[in-house]
């Protein structure tokens, strides 16, 4: 059923959800649904309006209007409705959590859990907007040589204007809370295009706005396939910046977009380096936890192992005895590994699979599929001419590449188009340093596996991992701009007397 309880407003039809525009559920004028198919059944689960260009211009017509009159809202109302979307989602983080299941098939706890940790960045994110934009600069002419002290610079930070968030789908709320809610606490317009897959849940968090009483049209919600209205939002003219998370999408978004400030979380091909000195077992815990949680469907899952020789027998057994153990199956039951997301994402898996074996590679465990159930493998000895050395699987797959020296993991790791995050294992903290260093990512995690959170830390990507810093506190200053207020003095030696 579509939309019940306090989402009853959602619903246009058995399993049937509106859009958002100017406050209100609506139903398209197209009459065209696109369907949402669920991973495990792989038959449609909802349908979601296909919204079509008119209606993209009005809901950016309205976020217009509305932003002008958000960011004369005081900074101290603008936390206190993020305080009351956040409660509101933690308050209905079940059917939110269930629609995660059905549509992106996150397992059942790791669902819920996306739900709260997006309640409590809003929270974090109303908090910190306080206290960073709350704040100016003031600064004197005379710190600039030749300059006399007769100039004040009073700098501020101001809204953007309409902010473009386009979330993926292995976080459809998560990861459309930590563009929305910078954005707004800053003074912005929101247009939110969800995933296909995702869609259902972001509409249900989107409500959880809706519920907190943010005004109308300063937050719309548009469904519909990318390749129809995704050029026309991404280009539209109203548009004042764009943060994406997806695949390499966003780099023909951030081509076409033109002069707006981006935020790209792109592809992660993540490294962990394995040295001599390193705890296996912390290594082992940290390759299942980091490799194959949420079936590997993260940018910043481990996605290649480079370990040095001398250690990789002991280190490749202990993992596939915990690979043993992941249990596989349906996200309602909680398994580990579930469903990958589409049967086009699981043909490109086992594509990768059946290239690395063909060419070579060891599979430690056999190779076994049904439907879009991948069961999890390790694949060892990956040499560098196999695409899986290189491309990023977003599957429960994993490559171990053995290195007779460190530079050899190094250079390996820098040689990929990605360079998201990176994770280094060593009980020597300062060669962790030296590598670290030398690492061209833009994390680097010491005996951890990569990971965004922490939601306030910098994250970011180099070369084809994207561009901007993301992170509550830089989130929101890149959705604003400095603006300066220059106070003139009539003359540096005016006396007043
Ligand atoms: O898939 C991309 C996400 O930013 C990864 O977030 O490290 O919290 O799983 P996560």
């Amino acid at each position: 059923m579509a939309g019940t309880g306090v989402f009853e407003d959602l619903a246009a039809g058995e399993d049937t959800f509106k859009f958002y525009s100017e406050g209100k559920w609506q139903e398209s004028a197209s009459k065209k649904t696109v369907n949402v198919v669920n991973p495990s059944t792989q038959k449609v689960q909802y349908k979601v309006q296909a919204c079509t260009q008119d209606e993209v211009n009005a809901v950016f017509a309205s976020a217009k209007v509305a932003q002008k009159a958000w960011a004369k809202t005081p900074l101290w109302k603008r936390a206190e409705l993020l305080h009351k979307a956040a409660a509101m989602l933690k308050e209905h983080k079940t059917p939110i959590a269930a629609a995660l299941v059905k549509e992106i098939a996150k397992p059942a706890k790791d669902a819920v859990t996306e739900v709260v940790r997006s309640g409590d960045l809003i929270s974090y994110c109303a908090e910190e907007g306080v206290r960073l934009l709350g704040e100016g600069k003031f600064i004197m002419s005379d710190s600039f040589p030749g300059t006399d002290r007769n100039k004040l610079c009073l700098a501020s930070k101001i809204p953007l204007g309409t902010v473009l968030c386009i979330p993926p789908f292995n976080y459809p709320v998560n990861l459309a809370v930590s563009k929305i809610a910078p954005a707004l606490i800053a003074g912005n317009a929101v247009v939110l295009k969800p995933p296909t897959q995702g869609a259902v849940s972001g509409l249900h968090m989107v409500h959880c706005f809706h519920l907190a009483g943010f005004p109308p049209g300063l937050l719309s919600c548009v469904t519909g396939k990318g390749s129809e209205i995704g050029d026309f939002l991404t280009t539209h003219p109203s548009v004042n910046c764009i943060s994406f998370t997806g695949g390499d999408t966003g780099i023909s978004i951030a081509r076409k977009a033109g002069m707006v400030p981006m935020q790209m979380e792109l592809g992660g091909k993540d490294a962990c380096i394995v040295l001599e000195d390193a705890d296996l077992d912390l290594v082992a815990a940290n390759i299942i936890k980091g490799g194959f949680s949420y079936s590997g469907q993260r940018c910043t899952a481990i996605k290649v192992v480079l370990v040095l020789e001398s250690v990789a027998d002991k280190l490749v057994e202990l993992v596939n005895a915990k690979v043993a153990k992941l249990s596989v199956g349906m996200p309602e039951d909680d398994a580990q590994i579930t469903p990958v997301v589409t049967e086009s994402s699981a043909n490109f898996i086992e594509g990768l699979v059946k290239d690395a074996e063909t060419k070579g590679a060891t599979l430690c465990q056999a190779y076994k599929r049904e439907g879009n159930l991948i069961w999890p493998v390790l694949i060892d000895h990956v040499k560098p001419e196999m695409r899986i050395a290189w491309e990023e699987p977003f599957g429960p797959i994993l490559p171990v590449i053995r290195v007779k020296t460190v530079e050899e993991a190094i250079h390996h790791c820098n040689a990929s188009q990605f360079g998201l995050q990176g994770c280094i294992f060593t009980q020597d903290i300062n060669k962790a340093m030296f590598i670290s260093d030398a690492m061209e990512t833009g994390t680097v995690q010491i005996n951890s596996a990569p990971a965004r959170g922490p939601d306030h830390f910098p994250f970011q990507g180099i070369r084809d991992s994207g561009i901007g810093t993301q992170g509550i506190p830089n989130s929101i200053l890149l959705m604003t701009k400095t603006k300066s207020t220059v106070i003139n003095l009539p003359s540096a030696s005016y006396t007043m007397g």
